[in-house]
């Protein structure tokens, strides 16, 4: 017996413990005779480069409950997937989300709130019913939760811990990982209620692309037509539906582990098409809070009384403003003004 298989015996003795009821079966890789300890890191060492040598890799015993997934003792692979996705993760969500707020507050420095240069009319027409506020601020409110939580569960103990202390960073983080997986119910509902709410009015279309071709008047003081929503609006709406869609899916997936996926590759691809999504989404809506708060005037109140100033209306959605005064005229181009139905 040489030194390498007694200091393999120490380790693995020290892990039938800490699994309990669980059973080891490695008498490949372990003799026979007790040795005192040395260091687990080094432990951890030799023991990773034994199990890179041996077939799958990963150190499995026996256990005689159900789960047979909780015979894996030590999976390599699990820890290098960690330490090669954690690195692009970082970039993404710091170039996604910082590059996001850098771009917001130097429009915000450059340009100033979007106005209504006609000023307002003092008369509000309906924009939206009860029924889209409520699932519009059910999946706001549940976004935000969950984005703030999820964050925390990715760079808190890099960003947070140093600061606020271990205790406290642990009372947080628990109430955050309880809030994270919750918020997972509302944020689902929100987003089919918007799905269903709001696809007739997301259709894309020929005034889309005009829009798009003059940069959604964000470049100088033009104002091109839109119907009920901009074409800019509309890839909000749709990365809400397939962004959203797939962040609950993947959500639910990592919640129930390997019950609705079964393979340790499919739950790790699961972790990272969530992480991604998450980033891009995160940053996405920040640029939407920013347009739909202060970032234009009166836009505010539409998510808030359903209701918007009449010229606020004209400015920035004629083509609407149009249909819901002349119903019968759907492909006019032109806003022709106000004259009764839809104002109040
Ligand atoms: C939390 C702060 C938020 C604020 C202040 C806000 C504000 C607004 C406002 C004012 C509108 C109406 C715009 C209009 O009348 O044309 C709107 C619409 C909308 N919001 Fe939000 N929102 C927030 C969060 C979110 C989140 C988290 C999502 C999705 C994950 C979202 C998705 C949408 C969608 C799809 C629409 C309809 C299409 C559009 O206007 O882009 N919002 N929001």
């Amino acid at each position: 017996m040489n030194g390498f298989t007694l200091k393999l015996r120490a380790v693995l003795a020290a892990l039938v413990i800490c699994l309990g009821a669980a059973t080891l079966d490695v008498s490949t890789a372990v003799a026979q005779s007790a040795q005192p300890a040395a260091p687990a890191a080094a432990h951890e060492e030799v023991l990773f480069r034994y199990l890179q040598t041996q077939g799958s890799g990963n150190l499995v015993g026996r256990v005689s409950i159900p789960d047979h997934k909780a015979a894996t003792l030590i999976q390599p692979g699990g820890r290098e997937f960690q330490e090669t996705w954690r690195g692009p993760m970082k970039w993404i969500a710091a170039v996604a989300i910082i590059g996001m707020i850098v771009l917001v507050g130097i429009f915000y420095a450059v340009k100033g709130p979007i106005r209504t240069t006609s000023g307002y009319a003092g008369r509000l027409i309906k924009r939206f019913r009860g029924i889209d506020v409520f699932a519009h601020w059910l999946t706001a409110v549940s976004f935000v939760v969950l984005a703030i939580t999820g964050l925390n569960i990715t760079f808190g103990r890099y960003l947070l811990l140093p600061l606020i202390g271990a205790e406290a960073f642990t009372s947080w983080s628990e109430a955050a990982k309880v809030a994270h997986n919750f918020m997972g119910f509302p944020f689902t509902l929100g987003v089919l209620l918007m799905f269903v709410l709001f696809l007739k009015d997301n259709i894309f279309d020929k005034t889309d692309l005009r829009w798009f071709a003059q940069g959604g008047g964000m470049i100088g003081h033009a104002h091109p037509p839109a119907r009920k929503f901009n074409g800019g609006q509309k890839i909000v709406y749709w990365a809400t539906v397939f962004g959203g869609g797939a962040l609950a899916v993947t959500g639910f997936i990592l919640m129930f582990p390997f019950q609705i996926v079964t393979s340790i590759d499919g739950m790790q691809l699961a972790l990272q098409l969530h992480g991604i999504i998450a980033f891009l989404m995160i940053a996405l809506i920040i640029g939407h809070i920013y347009l739909g708060s202060i970032g234009m005037e009166g836009a505010f109140r539409a998510m808030w009384s359903g209701k918007v100033d009449l010229n606020w209306a004209k400015e920035h959605h004629p083509l609407w403003v149009e249909e819901i005064m002349n119903p019968t005229r759907k492909d006019s181009s032109l806003p022709a003004g106000a004259k009764g139905a839809g104002a109040d």
